[in-house]
């Protein structure tokens, strides 16, 4: 492995989420799945912890570090572009063997990447996409098809108002602007319902993932739009914000006005359950095996797929309450 003199300063810096002890030790076999006599180091910037979906994924990653061997140096990006470029920036200097990055936004990382190029670091995009014509920035993108998880929202209002020819109202509460999940979920929703004219996007705006952000969004639509059918969150957070809104305003959610939403975490599966919310699409957090597994390889100077896509699936009410027992996340 390269950079055998800089492992331990970087595994050192690691000891909370890599589990790791003594320095000497570092440098050798950990008994992970590797196989290597030398430990791999990963630099990982995270977006931040804005929804449970986010959480789920951080803990994943910092689980599987740990059971593959690999010193993980974890960054919180805490939802600032610019806290992800300088930690990036960081990892070059360490010289780490590999980056992983989730994006906050598509666009404006070439320079940055241009520089772990450079430095022959291997760059693994997990989660988001970039906006880049240089696909030569990075080696893989490890997550999911954002673009059909919103076609699965469309598709499913599609069928549920078939047969209607009265205007459906929907209002749409995008995820963090400029985010792929954002510009990708928002495409495929569109896309599946643009053949259908009654089907109407009549308002839609930013909550950030966060459940405040849902609240508030929806307030604000619920105080400029009368008979709103439908509501298409692109989180979980975000329709349990809706929830709260809709309830504040004493409307019933899951029955005066239908919500989609996409994850499938915990929380809104058990709104699911409680017939809150109607439909919702999954976005699989747990990242971390896969991700362990393409570190190993380009650390190695394997060849990557340029794209692994999650497998995943949706839920109705059935569904989610057949699932909730054993949900992880
Ligand atoms: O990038 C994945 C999205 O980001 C998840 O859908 C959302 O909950 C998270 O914040």
């Amino acid at each position: 492995m390269r950079r055998a003199g800089l492992v331990a300063l970087v595994a050192c810096s690691l000891a909370v989420t890599a589990g790791c002890g003594d320095k000497a030790e570092e440098k050798t076999d950990t008994g992970g799945q590797g196989g290597g006599t030398e430990q791999v180091s990963l630099g990982f910037s995270q977006v931040g912890s804005e929804s449970s979906w986010r959480v789920a994924n951080t803990k994943s990653v910092q689980d599987s570090a740990v059971s593959a061997g690999i010193a993980l140096d974890f960054q919180d990006g805490k939802q600032q572009q610019e806290n992800q470029i300088t930690a990036i920036r960081g990892f070059v200097q360490k010289k780490v063997d590999v980056i992983a990055f989730s994006p906050i936004v598509e666009s404006g990382w070439d320079a940055v990447l241009q520089e772990a190029k450079d430095a022959k670091i291997p760059v693994i995009l997990t989660d988001r996409a970039i906006d880049t014509t240089d696909t030569s920035l990075y080696r893989t993108l490890l997550g999911s098809d954002f673009v059909a998880e919103g076609r699965k929202a469309g598709q499913w209002l599609v069928d549920r108002y078939r047969g209607r020819q009265d205007d459906i109202k929907i209002v749409q509460i995008e995820g963090t602007t400029g985010s792929a999940p954002a510009n990708h979920r928002r495409v495929g929703f569109t896309e599946a319902i643009e053949s259908y004219p009654h089907l109407k996007v009549i308002d839609s705006k930013d909550g950030e993932f966060t459940r405040e952000g849902g609240e508030r969004v929806m307030k604000t639509f619920l105080a400029k739009h009368k008979d709103i059918d439908v509501v298409y969150a692109h989180n979980d957070e975000e329709g349990l914000g809706a929830i709260d809104a809709l309830e504040a305003a004493g409307k019933k959610p899951g029955e005066d006005v239908l919500i989609i939403t996409v994850d499938a975490s915990r929380g809104g599966l058990e709104a699911l359950a409680a017939g809150k919310l109607n439909f919702v699409v999954e976005c699989n957090p747990l990242l971390g095996p896969q991700l362990m597994d393409l570190v190993k390889k380009a650390a190695a100077g394997e060849t990557l797929p340029t794209r692994v896509v999650t497998d995943e699936t949706v839920f109705d009410q059935a569904k989610a309450k057949e699932v909730l027992p054993t949900r992880q996340y």
